[in-house]
């Protein structure tokens, strides 16, 4: 495969390159993409040193997947002309994911849903991924009616800008500032911008887009999603009501056998997950699996995963991988 990264220097960006990597995804040929300000940067791939190139040239280049993550004006503006020259683009901005003629994707639910013209697929934001990969199982047996979802984001989901933010203010350095306010010892309720809902753009994408991963609009989400100073990794508290009742020992045995999901639950153990356990793995972690005592049919958890990782990377490329395994490219 001719394989176009852009956006290969951000955050995300290196993350793809590693996990294409460790994948050992079938790369022929591989094209670094990034913005005018870094285009004849070097960087490497398997050892083999590559040089930035412009988007312009990478669309000249007909790679056969290119995999986004340099925002959503680029993607906007590049995605199509990607698409136009056969490329098929799988996106991680938010660019295309409500987006009713494009697929939004995580490859444990609905890749199955994919075809040879979907030439522009999105990757879910990296707060639903998680969420949805756990609440997966439970809904397709007991039905959710509805999800209040809590989340405490790292700031490597905001972009290399927020990280070292977060690192001038832990060395006492008065340097750029990526939020509105310090980051450090604080919990900002306000991820991504504000919308006339007085939701956040975040909070927005966490109601609406379980919706469409499931085909199911007959649940809703609301939710509240909250910046705190972990360098990486998404945590995230789920109260989920579902239509009929549930076993609680049931739920802990799904979500055992649900692949790319791993239970870490025993409270005589102190055994929950965390962000630092999270760090650099693919699997999304649940844990504080327990009754909602105050009404029926309703589960509490909690959930963390990399969002550097499953959140993005890793189910980007999990994506670009069954396209190539079902010949759709
Ligand atoms: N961080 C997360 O947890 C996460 C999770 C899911 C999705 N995402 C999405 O992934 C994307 C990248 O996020 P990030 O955290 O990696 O950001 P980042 O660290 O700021 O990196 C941005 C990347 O995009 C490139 N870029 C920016 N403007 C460009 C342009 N006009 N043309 C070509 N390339 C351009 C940058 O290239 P230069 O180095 O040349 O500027 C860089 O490679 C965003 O759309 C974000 O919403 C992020």
């Amino acid at each position: 495969m001719k394989v176009a990264v852009v956006g290969a220097t951000g955050m995300v960006g290196e993350v793809m390159l590693k996990v294409l990597e460790e994948r050992n995804f079938p790369i022929t040929e591989l094209l670094l993409v990034a913005s005018e300000r870094s285009v004849g940067k070097k960087l490497t791939y398997k050892n083999n040193e590559y040089t930035v190139i412009g988007l312009a040239d990478a669309v000249a280049a007909k790679p056969q997947i290119a995999i986004f993550s340099a925002g959503g004006d680029t993607s906007v503006e590049w995605a199509p002309k990607f698409a136009e020259a056969g490329t098929t683009v799988v996106d991680n901005s938010s660019a295309w994911r409500m987006d009713p003629t494009k697929k939004l994707v995580v490859p444990e639910i609905n890749a199955n849903t994919l075809t040879k013209e979907d030439k522009i697929i999105a990757n879910p934001n990296c707060s639903t991924i998680q969420m949805v990969m756990a609440l997966a199982p439970l809904h397709k047996k007991y039905k959710m009616k509805r999800v209040i979802v809590s989340t405490y984001q790292s700031v490597s989901g905001t972009g290399v800008k927020a990280v070292k933010q977060l690192e001038n203010e832990i060395a006492g350095i008065d340097g750029e500032m990526a939020y509105p306010y310090p980051i450090g010892r604080n919990a900002l309720p306000h991820c991504d911008v504000f919308l006339e809902n007085g939701y956040t753009k975040e909070e927005m994408k966490l109601a609406r887009e379980p919706q469409k991963i499931f085909n199911d609009k007959t649940f809703s989400v609301t939710a509240t999603a909250v910046r705190i100073p972990t360098a990486g990794g998404h945590s995230e508290s789920v109260n989920v009501e579902f239509e009929s009742d549930f076993d609680l020992a049931d739920v802990r045995k799904m979500l055992h056998e649900t692949s790319g999901v791993v239970v870490q639950d025993n409270t005589d153990t102190n055994t929950y997950p965390m962000p630092i356990y999270a760090h650099d793995k693919d699997e999304v972690f649940v844990g504080r699996i327990r009754r909602d005592e105050t009404q029926p049919n309703t589960l509490n958890m909690w959930i963390v995963a990399d969002n550097l990782r499953k959140g993005a990377a890793t189910n980007t490329i999990q994506i670009a991988e069954y396209l190539v395994e079902n010949n759709l490219v």
